[in-house]
């Protein structure tokens, strides 16, 4: 008989996305390969947290449905596995309305709004009314995501840091008044090179400069030759520098090291030119999303399968989240009995 040595538990770990658009191929070497690699060692429960989306689409929600099950595709097709995690939609599983509720009542309304993104926000997106309630609360639902998991580990991108610090704070607050139920969650940050969008500046839905991981072959080629380079390099005899080029922002994502240094000289005395520069890169970059883009387009085509698994991500995050709430109103005192 072989007996395999005693394992520690694995630390569980929690993230979430909303669904407000296409996942675009920026958030694939930035979260979602960090994701697949947790997966083989952390207990991991990743959330479309489709609340979170209402609180910019509250006047027209009727995209993010579309969205929710077009990133449940793409978070499959990038090898997430839900025998080996957790896939769930936030809004199937009504105990997170019920413990940002609970924790609303303890969150001074002071953290709330010192929290920096909420003020950028409202200064940067003028196009909708955010002075509402629901948005000050966002990263209180936030941390009941977090907290309802007890996570240990929450892997963000690091504008994602005060909402963790917040999160922090409100699980020191609720042990403090009520005895200790929740970990205090740690994030976790990689620092893949950011990529940047086809014009130069961060890649958002917003700005239309993304590649999405929804276009096809196509359409990736056609973006990455018209992207901007080197603003500088005009002619293709005009030198070039690398350092500024957004181009060479995908070769290191993408590229051998041998292509890399390759562009690196032959761009600084105009051995090549942009044509040929981009030409390379797509040489990189086609082999490495193509396994992508042929699960992708089989589970587009199996939209029925794809929500099967997120209801039964759904049932499995429920009884974590009803054994949390177990413990939540007992430490609170509101364990009445008699109903329950
Ligand atoms: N606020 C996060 C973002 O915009 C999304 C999110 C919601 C999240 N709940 C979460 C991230 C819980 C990590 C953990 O990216
Ligand atoms: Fe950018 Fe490549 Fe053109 Fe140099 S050769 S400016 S790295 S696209």
């Amino acid at each position: 008989m072989t007996s395999t040595p005693p394992q520690p538990p694995r630390l569980r770990v929690l993230s979430g996305f909303r669904p407000t658009g296409p996942m675009h191929i920026g958030h694939l070497v930035g979260a979602l390969e960090n994701w697949v690699r947790l997966q083989e060692t952390h207990d991991c429960f990743f959330a479309i947290v489709d609340w979170h989306a209402l609180t910019s689409e509250y006047e027209d929600p009727s995209h993010i449905r579309e969205h929710t099950v077009e990133i449940a595709i793409d978070w499959m097709a990038s090898g997430l596995d839900p025998e080996r995690c957790t896939l769930f939609v936030q809004s199937h599983v009504p105990e997170h309305a019920e413990l940002h509720l609970l924790l609303s009542m303890i969150v001074p309304l002071s953290w709330l709004e010192r929290v920096p993104t909420y003020k950028e926000q409202q200064e940067q997106i003028t196009q909708r009314d955010l002075a509402n309630y629901g948005f000050l609360g966002y990263p209180v639902l936030q941390a009941a995501d977090i907290l309802m998991y007890r996570a240990q580990v929450v892997p963000v991108g690091d504008d994602q840091l005060a909402h963790l610090e917040l999160c922090r704070e409100i699980a020191r607050r609720f042990n403090g008044l009520y005895g200790d139920v929740f970990p205090l969650p740690q994030a976790m940050t990689t620092r893949t090179p950011r990529l940047p969008g086809t014009d130069g500046r961060k890649m958002s839905k917003s700005y239309g400069n993304a590649i999405n991981l929804s276009d096809p072959q196509e359409g990736i080629r056609r973006k990455i030759l018209t992207m901007v380079t080197d603003p500088a390099r005009k002619r293709r005899n005009d030198p070039g520098n690398p350092d500024v080029c957004p181009v060479f922002d995908f070769h290191k994502a993408f590229s051998t090291e041998a292509t890399r240094a390759h562009v690196n000289v032959e761009c600084r005395r105009a051995g090549i030119g942009c044509i040929d520069c981009k030409n390379l890169l797509l040489q990189h970059l086609e082999p490495v999303l193509a396994p992508f883009q042929e699960r992708r387009r089989r589970l587009a085509g199996e939209r029925a399968r794809v929500l099967d698994i997120l209801v039964a991500g759904a049932r499995r995050a429920r009884l974590a989240a009803q054994s949390t709430m177990e413990r939540v109103r007992a430490a609170m005192r509101l364990d009445v009995g008699g109903l329950r």
